[in-house]
């Protein structure tokens, strides 16, 4: 699974990574944004990665089962993430689709395309392109474990299935969109199996991360509690 661990390691170790990993709905996306902005860091959303390729390979008419195509499309696409102002701006061959690939839909088609190992292999060197000064924020699924397994500090966050529900509810209930908490709920947890069970790079806590359950936490609390854990493994 560490296949290029070699080769990567020591390659940028001066720039501190912190990765952020687990499932949709713990709140990572949300505190790695928070934490990347107050410390100055880079940030680095890998599923919007996934989401992107899905959506790509969707506008283009391909299937989602065509891992050599999937691949070579992961390795060519043109993605920025601009870092001017506020929101979740996605520019896919200078076209914005921040809120397209937002979707339950492209959500479900990332976490199909990240089981094919040829696309989770053609998105890594990707990836660790956002190791730069002054240091990174990764939010994944194999940030701690994959991507960056010499991180300076990896957190693993968690909550139970059903608060993961009720705060996506919550979300699409703010976007103006009506949906049912036990469809939700039954999407989360089709989701949670296949990024668990799939053979490469399934999601699980690195064995050196630090678990945090974020069932009874609310964004604050659990930022202050990062930062707690933070002290005692980063310099200031
Ligand atoms: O985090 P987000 O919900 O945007 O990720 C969408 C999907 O992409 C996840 O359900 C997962 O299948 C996949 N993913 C992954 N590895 C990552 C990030 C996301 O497999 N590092």
């Amino acid at each position: 699974m560490l296949a290029n661990k070699g080769n990567y390691a020591g390659m940028s170790k001066a720039v501190p990574v912190i990765t952020i990993d687990g499932p949709s709905g713990s709140g990572k996306g949300t505190v790695s944004r928070l934490l990347a902005r107050e410390r100055g860091f880079h940030f680095l959303d890998s599923g919007a990665l996934y989401r992107l390729l899905a959506y790509a390979a969707q506008r283009r008419g391909m299937g989602l089962d065509n891992e050599s195509a999937l691949a070579a499309l992961a390795g060519e696409l043109d993605i920025r993430f601009p870092a001017d102002g506020e929101g979740d701006r996605v520019l896919l061959d200078g076209d914005d689709v921040g809120e397209v690939i937002r979707t339950e839909a492209a959500g479900s088609g990332a976490s199909r395309v990240a089981a094919l190992p040829a696309v989770r292999q053609a998105l890594l060197d990707r990836q660790r392109r956002f190791r730069l000064n002054p240091g990174l924020v990764a939010d994944g699924r194999d940030m701690g474990t994959v991507v960056f397994p010499d991180a300076d500090a990896k957190i693993f966050l968690t909550a139970s299935a059903g608060e993961r529900a009720r705060r996506r509810c919550n979300q699409l209930k703010e976007k103006g969109k009506l949906v049912e908490f036990e469809d939700v709920l039954a999407d989360i947890k089709v989701r949670d199996e296949r990024d668990a069970s799939r053979s490469v790079a399934p999601l699980r806590p690195a064995q050196d991360a630090y678990l945090l359950d974020t069932s009874e936490l609310d964004i604050p609390a659990t930022m202050e509690r990062l930062r707690e854990i933070l002290k005692n493994r980063l310099n200031p």
